[in-house]
């Protein structure tokens, strides 16, 4: 049955007709104790979802949606390594990576738990070479700088967390992530680099992307440019991929490759072999507490009451906003500097997995899916944007990302940041939910027009995700959370969250426009005229008439 002729569905759509009018300074004053009861936990993390514009009632029929699209039986069919991803015939098995040993996932029958930890066992081998300097360079110098080339899940993933984990790495080590095809990023990312000193990690599922390969073709040239010895490769360049022939067709020795499997997507990954730049940064104990961290959170997606399961509430309020308030976006803002890549890991997560238009049998859909996913760490969102978030006329869900530790702690000024960070967190969500009145602002003593501009319609909702500390254990709980979200609101649109389609047409379109670009003598050109003549404009500015 169409997702819109549900029962469930329609009391959703009236219970939407009241409590969308009701203000959530109403909520609160009518229920004294919301801000405590509205919450749930899960390992480190607590999510207070009281500043939301629901009801009790509104969180139990959006359970009974959740339970009307079978996301119980959803769920166990992905833990189970059924194969889900239906367009590409695959198991979608990221929550094997972080699977305890002696754990049972099978694909096609095969137990794929014991590959995972012999993986996890040669990049942990890998990973401490390069961190005690026991793997050398050509020339007999330590390693000193790590570059992860990979472009979207290939790098979204170690580059994010290796900013946020920053505090945990080995310090004496530089690591750098080139994902852009743009020359500016590889160039910029090994200018100062002593060439000697310098491993490449090459991270590609699938090892043919254009973008990756490019730099990786560039970044080798840089080397030999320098070391002038091809035998100098096999020490400064090792893969991550699913496509050994490729890895090796490319010169890149086939023990010095980290394999995975086509079951984890490329932005389900990074707990994977992807993870390599990053484990070796961090430390491989490290990763694998962050493995557990990951582990903790999926176990309690599969068991907890949806009434207490986070990633699940996360995910039905986020429906919530979409469908029936129609909101088009969902803010993410974190108040830690170190999480200011988090916002482009969640682009590709949310967008890619649940950008689509028709649902798994091929139909099209017949609601709203996926939002667009944005953010930037507060404070600095506060003297930017924040602006149309109190006060604009879109209505803008956000999470709030808060943790209770600081990092950098004295007696002086630096150790006043975090209550000031976290005031600046708990102030921002409380005007959004509460705002402040004509009456208020009045009796501050402005009058005339001047009222309306500084008054705050409030009811703007928000979640506060508090968690203790930022650790590699707390990050694997926090990208899971968000994993298992996106996965909650996939399954209710009955999409497919695990395919990218709509990457594709543009990918084949750039091949052929390539050679048109190039080419010595102006080349028959056969696409619309405003493609045509922007090709002819970029001709004539490189002198290729
Ligand atoms: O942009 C499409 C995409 O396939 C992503 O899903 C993926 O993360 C990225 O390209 C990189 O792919 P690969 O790891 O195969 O180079």
């Amino acid at each position: 049955m169409a997702l819109v002729d549900l029962p469930e569905w329609r009391a959703l759509q009236e219970h939407y007709e009241v409590v969308s009018k009701i203000h959530l300074r109403s909520l609160f004053a009518d229920d004294p104790s919301r801000g405590e009861r509205m919450a749930a936990t899960v390992g480190d993390a607590y999510l207070d979802f009281s500043k939301h514009r629901v009801t009790h009632e509104t969180l139990r029929l959006l359970v009974d949606l959740a339970e009307a699209r079978d996301l119980r039986g959803r769920t166990q069919a992905m833990f189970s390594g059924q194969k889900i991803n239906t367009t590409e015939n695959r198991a979608v098995l990221h929550v094997a990576l972080r699977a305890a040993e002696g754990q049972v996932i099978e694909v096609d029958g095969r137990n794929v738990v014991p590959d995972v930890h012999e993986v996890l066992g040669r990049m942990r081998a890998f990973a401490e070479q390069v961190r005690t300097g026991e793997w050398r360079g050509h020339t007999g110098e330590r390693i000193r700088n790590v570059v992860n080339i990979g472009i979207g899940g290939s790098d979204l993933g170690p580059a994010m967390a290796y900013e946020a984990l920053r505090d945990y790495t080995q310090r004496d080590m530089t690591f750098r992530f080139v994902a852009n095809v743009d020359e500016a990023d590889v160039v910029e990312a090994t200018r100062d680099l002593n060439p000697e000193e310098t491993l490449f990690i090459v991270a590609s599922k699938t090892f043919t992307t254009v973008e990756t390969l490019t730099n990786a073709v560039t970044a080798r040239e840089w080397l030999l440019a320098r070391l002038g010895d091809e035998k100098a490769v096999a020490r400064h360049f090792v893969a991550v991929s699913t496509n050994r022939d490729k890895v090796t067709e490319f010169g890149i020795d086939a023990d010095n490759m980290f394999g995975f499997w086509d079951w984890v997507g490329g932005r389900y990954s990074f707990t994977s072999a992807i993870g390599l730049s990053l484990m070796t940064a961090i430390g491989p104990d490290a990763f694998m507490d962050m493995l557990a961290g990951f582990r903790a959170v999926d176990e309690h997606f599969l068991n907890a009451p949806f009434e207490e399961n986070v990633p699940a509430i996360m995910g039905l309020l986020g429906l919530w906003y979409d469908d029936f308030f129609d909101a088009q976006t969902h803010a993410v803002l974190p108040y830690s500097q170190y999480l200011r890549r988090f916002p482009a890991y969640l682009q590709q997560l949310d967008m890619e997995s649940n950008g689509k238009s028709v649902t798994i049998d091929g139909s099209s859909v017949d609601v709203q899916t996926g939002p667009i996913v944005w953010g930037e760490p507060g404070t600095n969102g506060q003297h930017a944007f924040y602006q149309l978030i109190h006060q604009g006329t879109k209505l803008v869900p956000a999470d709030f990302i808060g943790f209770v530790e600081p990092f950098h702690t004295g007696s002086g000024s630096l150790g006043k940041h975090h209550d000031l960070l976290t005031a600046n967190l708990l102030a921002q969500t409380e005007a959004l939910a509460f705002g402040k009145t004509p009456e208020e602002v009045a009796a501050e003593g402005t009058s005339g027009s001047l009222v309306a501009h500084r008054t705050f319609p409030g009811n703007r909702p928000t979640s506060t995700l508090l968690l203790t500390r930022l650790s590699p254990h707390t990050l694997g709980q926090l990208v899971a959370l968000y994993e298992h979200k996106v996965f909650t609101q996939g399954a209710i649109w009955d999409i497919n969250s695990f395919d990218q389609w709509g990457v594709e047409l543009g990918k084949q379109l750039a091949q052929r426009i390539e050679p048109e670009l190039v080419e010595s003598a102006e080349p028959a050109l056969s696409h619309d005229s405003s493609t045509n003549a922007l090709i002819r404009r970029y001709r004539t500015g490189r002198g290729r008439p």
